[in-house]
């Protein structure tokens, strides 16, 4: 289904990342892994590609920072000449009530689920106009939908990653380049397994499937949006969360 496409992925040494990048790997991508500098399983994950039959490489840099964003599409570009996927998949979370939520934490969640998505559009937006195709995914949240008490930063920046989705998709479709968001619910993975019992049950009380979703659940969507099955679907936002939202 990707045979031969290149695809870029951000924060994606593990968690959801990983698990997009295995499963574009597995219908044939090559992988650009991607993550922060200090990151060891970025490494791991490029091997654990390559053993699924396909060309990987890592290009690590922080997504907040313009020259490391650029060095991501030059590297990629002077390794396989082109980029057909790029998903916008890293994110942190520095939750608290509002009130007490400091300037730092409000700016450096920002920065990165944002403004890296930003930088990035930016910059692989240049070769997808070249080739006249593309498809951008960005991994927003259905917080970002709903809102969630604590979570005023996080909220913020998944609620602009879907407005950025729709405007990117807008200024882009008529060269080819689509772009669409997919907002997970509950997945079990680093992120989520430092919520409280309290909050975990709270959240599984309210998914209508009965059960926490898995990176896996995110990856098969992301490629269904990074391939030609959805070639007529740009500018959407697919809710992947056990039904948590209607
Ligand atoms: N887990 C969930 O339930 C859930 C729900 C909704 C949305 N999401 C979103 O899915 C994405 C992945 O989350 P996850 O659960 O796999 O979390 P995770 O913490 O396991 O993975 C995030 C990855 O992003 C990397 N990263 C952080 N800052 C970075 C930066 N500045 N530059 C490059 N890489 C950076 C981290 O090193 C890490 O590898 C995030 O955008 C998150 O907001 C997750």
């Amino acid at each position: 289904m990707l045979k031969g496409r290149t695809a870029i992925i951000t924060g994606s040494g593990r968690g959801i990342g990983k698990a997009i990048a295995m499963k574009l790997a597995s219908y044939g991508a090559n992988i650009v892994i991607n993550d922060i500098p200090s990151s060891e399983d970025a490494d791991k994950t490029c091997e654990e590609i390559k053993a699924l039959g396909v060309d990987s490489i890592v290009v690590k840099g922080d997504v907040r920072k313009k020259e490391d964003v650029e060095r991501l599409i030059s590297e990629t570009m002077d390794k396989f000449g082109k980029i057909d996927i790029f998903v916008n998949n890293a994110g942190i979370t520095r939750d608290g009530l509002m009130i007490r939520m400091s300037e730092e934490d409000w700016d450096l969640v920002m920065d990165i689920n944002l403004k890296g998505a930003f930088n990035c559009i930016k910059a692989v937006a240049r070769p997808m106009m070249k080739q006249r195709s593309g498809a951008i995914i960005n991994i927003a949240s259905i917080v970002g939908v709903m809102g969630n008490p604590g979570q005023a930063n996080y909220v913020a920046s998944k609620a602009g990653l879907i407005g950025l989705t729709k405007t990117t998709a807008k200024e882009f479709a008529s060269r080819g380049i689509r772009c669409n968001a997919v907002a997970p619910g509950f997945i079990r993975s680093a992120m989520t397994d430092v919520l409280s019992d309290d909050v975990k049950q709270k959240y599984f009380d309210s998914i209508p499937l009965g059960k926490f979703g898995e990176t896996e659940n995110i990856a098969d969507v992301v490629a269904f949006l990074a391939s030609d099955m959805s070639k007529y679907v740009t500018g959407q936002v697919i809710n992947v969360d056990g039904g948590l939202v209607m």
